[in-house]
């Protein structure tokens, strides 16, 4: 009989604190959505393989330095496959598991066959159903947490540069604020502590809590129609980081008290600061952008917020920006049907993706 086992792991979309949650010890919020990517492993006698029908056909980028291509991976998703098969072996080995081959089978609702790309988060989904759907074929009995933290290395491993933020709202589902990990610190560690060790003890600076959602307020997203490469604009940003620092420092010094704000809306279930909070996050985005000369905010996204505005809805880029999706908080006073046309008028594609609690 062979052995057949199957995970899903949820997309995510940024609600605030984008940008700033590179930065350990500052705080964003985000949301897991109901779109999973679903990998399936069966046991294999012989060889082993990775299939996927939305990954056939992936693209390989690169750049040169002097004479030599370097080539970029952080676009491509088997690459994330990998890394976290690589580490969760690692892991399983460490604990006296023998190791088997199987076949690995993804399935991915966040990248659709004809190529279009969300901008959902499908590397860090991708990455945590692998690890997840293997800690189960190993029978490794993963806590949430140490599943964040095997996801999280293996999508450093491959990024490089993310705050791992879409991993924690990949695990944990639902709202969340969220506070990233140092990884300088990580990297440290790594060098010699054995992973077993490095699944259980706290992780300075990295904090996950759970957010309820205001009742009166429904979250509405927007899709641009063009994809943006989050990797490259947080480079963009490390370099803007270098040559302004003291631009930079201000930035996050806003984002997190107005990020805290929000998060203390959510805790009294206050909506209107919610909102309030949602349109001053675009703003200290908007001025971040203009002193890094980095599109955040196109064109579309920017008729995406100030449409969803003049129906009562606070609204804002997600994410890196430059392209994927915006967000609106609509609330009773939001005509719906009205701001979708409006939105459709203006080639933004409203999304039927919802929030999900369970993984
Ligand atoms: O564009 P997205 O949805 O992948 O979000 C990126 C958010 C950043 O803060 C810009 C980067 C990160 O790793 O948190
Ligand atoms: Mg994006």
């Amino acid at each position: 009989m062979s052995y057949l086992i199957t995970a899903k792991a949820p997309g995510k979309l940024y609600i605030a604190g984008e940008y700033a949650i590179v930065e350990p010890g500052s705080p964003a919020i985000i949301v897991a959505i109901d779109q999973f990517v679903t990998v399936t492993i069966k046991e294999s006698k012989e060889t082993g393989s990775i299939s996927s029908e939305q990954y056939q056909e992936n693209s390989l980028s690169w750049h040169r330095r002097g004479n030599k291509i370097i080539f970029d991976n952080r676009d491509n998703p088997f690459h994330y496959i990998l890394s976290a098969i690589r580490l969760t072996e690692l892991y399983a080995q460490s604990t006296g598991k023998q190791m088997v081959n199987y076949h690995v089978n993804i399935d991915s609702d966040l990248d659709s066959t004809d190529g279009k790309k969300y901008g959902l988060g499908s590397s860090a989904a991708v990455t945590v159903a692998t690890v997840r759907a293997l800690s189960l074929f190993y029978n490794l009995k993963l806590t949430d947490d140490a599943l964040f933290k095997l996801a999280s290395m293996a999508h450093l491993d491959v990024q490089g540069n993310g705050s791992l933020g879409d991993i924690a709202a990949s695990v944990y589902g639902g709202w969340i604020a969220y506070h990233s990990f140092d990884r300088d610190w990580l990297r440290i560690m790594r060098q010699d502590t054995p992973l077993v060790d490095l699944l259980t003890m706290s992780w300075p600076m990295l904090s996950i809590e759970r957010l309820e959602q205001p009742h009166d307020l429904e979250l509405l997203i927007g899709w641009t129609g063009s994809p943006a490469s989050t990797s490259i604009f947080v480079d963009k940003m490390a370099l803007f980081k270098g040559k302004q620092k003291s631009k930079y420092l201000k930035f996050l010094k806003d984002s997190k008290k107005c990020v805290t704000a929000m998060i203390k809306g959510f805790e009294l279930n206050d909506s209107v600061t919610i909102q309030k909070e949602v349109t001053h996050n675009r703003l200290i985005l908007q001025r971040l952008a203009y002193a890094s000369q980095i599109i955040i905010e196109t064109d579309a996204l920017t008729a995406l917020c100030d449409l969803s505005e003049s129906q009562y809805a606070a609204a804002k880029t997600s994410g890196a920006g430059g392209g994927d999706c915006g967000i609106a908080l609509a609330t009773s006073k939001t005509n719906r049907s009205e701001l979708f046309s409006d939105w459709l008028n203006n080639d933004i594609q409203p999304l039927d993706i919802k929030v999900t609690l369970l993984n």
